[in-house]
């Protein structure tokens, strides 16, 4: 009933027919595959309160570079093992996530910069590191990875384009913050990754990509600097961390520019924020404008279906967000906190219908 009533309102506000809403018995992975992967994030703690809807995880926590290797060749496979059985018994496959990123660097790493060495050594000792750790975790997971986000977030949010790399990195700070020695150890860490595992793409992944205009300039610099010579980074990953308010137009604009750098593209941890900002106290969420996002995404993303490969949501449903703060709740994702298919599932799974 609750669902006629919706489907009714959604009618008199748009005009539309929304007939589209009706009980489903197949998938977003099967709707769309010959699309693109339909993937999720998931916890070794949620894997209970899946559905079926997914080809592709992502670990949002436990396959991060700290979370299994706090301290060097101390390795704790423990939580990524219950995601990684999970995915073999499924017949899934694994989007590996991440390596270099400054937010989940481990201490032995930073260490280094105290060192009395060279800039030359510290590159060669944090790639030494990294091969260890890389070597070590595709031979536990080598048979259900697809692809790797091997680089996350090194590009600076600031409006002022000439600053390219954020400050805050570990090793661009160590590298004494030359652009010339950081391209040199990010292009070693994919030729490390190419080595060990050609077979697994290797992706670049930041946020603000689709909406901020600055920054997805800059991330295209970035991936021509870095694959000037050969191919290293062949994918791009725009997070997706968005809010109700994209425009259609942001995305297209954005499938655009990495098109012309000859990399696919995933939109690697898709949620929509019901708020218009991080500060907003105000909700500015109805089912109708989350729909018309998520519809806004996924109209672009088949119309680039030759080189778009994954559409991953960042969580089940809405029970769990990392948006959610102490005194706001958030509804981003297709399901709702019940885990019941909201509007936005059916219009996607319907190729549209927002107007
Ligand atoms: C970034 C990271 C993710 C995750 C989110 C917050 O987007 O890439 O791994 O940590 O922040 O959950």
């Amino acid at each position: 009933m609750k669902k006629i009533l919706l489907v009714l309102s959604l009618f008199i506000l748009t005009g539309c027919n929304y007939s589209i809403i009706e009980e489903q018995e197949t998938t977003l992975k099967e709707i769309y595959k010959d699309y693109f992967d339909i993937g999720a994030a998931v916890t070794s703690f949620n894997l209970d309160s899946l559905n079926d809807e997914y080809t592709t995880f992502t670990a949002e926590y436990e396959m991060k570079w700290d979370q299994l290797e706090e301290t060097k060749d101390e390795y704790n496979f423990d939580s990524m093992d219950i995601i990684a059985n999970y995915i073999r018994e499924n017949d899934m496959k694994l989007r590996g996530h991440t390596i270099v990123w400054y937010q989940t660097t481990p201490e032995f790493i930073h260490d280094i910069k105290n060192l009395n060495i060279s800039i030359e050594d510290k590159i060669d000792l944090c790639l030494e590191h990294i091969e260890d750790y890389y070597q070590t975790v595709y031979d536990k997971y080598g048979d259900i990875l697809t692809c790797y986000d091997v680089v996350n977030e090194v590009i600076s949010d600031s409006n002022n384009p000439n600053e390219l790399y954020r400050s805050n990195d570990p090793y661009y700070e160590m590298f004494g913050y030359s652009e010339e020695y950081f391209e040199y150890f990010i292009k070693e860490v994919l030729k490390i990754v190419k080595e060990i595992s050609p077979n697994v793409t290797r992706y670049y992944n930041d946020y603000f990509v689709i909406t901020n205009y600055t920054k997805r300039n800059k991330i295209n610099e970035f991936i021509s600097r870095i694959n000037k010579e050969e191919k290293l980074i062949e994918g791009m990953g725009a997070q997706s961390h968005i809010t109700v308010s994209v425009t259609q137009e942001e995305v297209i604009n954005t499938l655009n520019t990495f098109r012309n750098l000859n990399v696919e593209f995933s939109f690697t941890e898709l949620d929509i924020s019901s708020y218009e900002n991080s500060y907003d106290p105000q909700v500015t969420y109805d089912e109708l404008s989350l729909a018309r996002a998520y519809n806004a995404i996924f109209t672009v993303a088949r119309d680039n279906k030759d080189i778009v490969s994954n559409i991953t949501f960042w969580g089940i449903n809405d029970s769990m967000t990392w948006l959610d703060k102490d005194d706001r709740k958030d509804y981003p994702l297709l399901f709702d906190v019940n885990g019941n298919k909201k509007y936005a599932y059916y219009v996607i799974s319907k190729f549209g219908g927002v107007s």
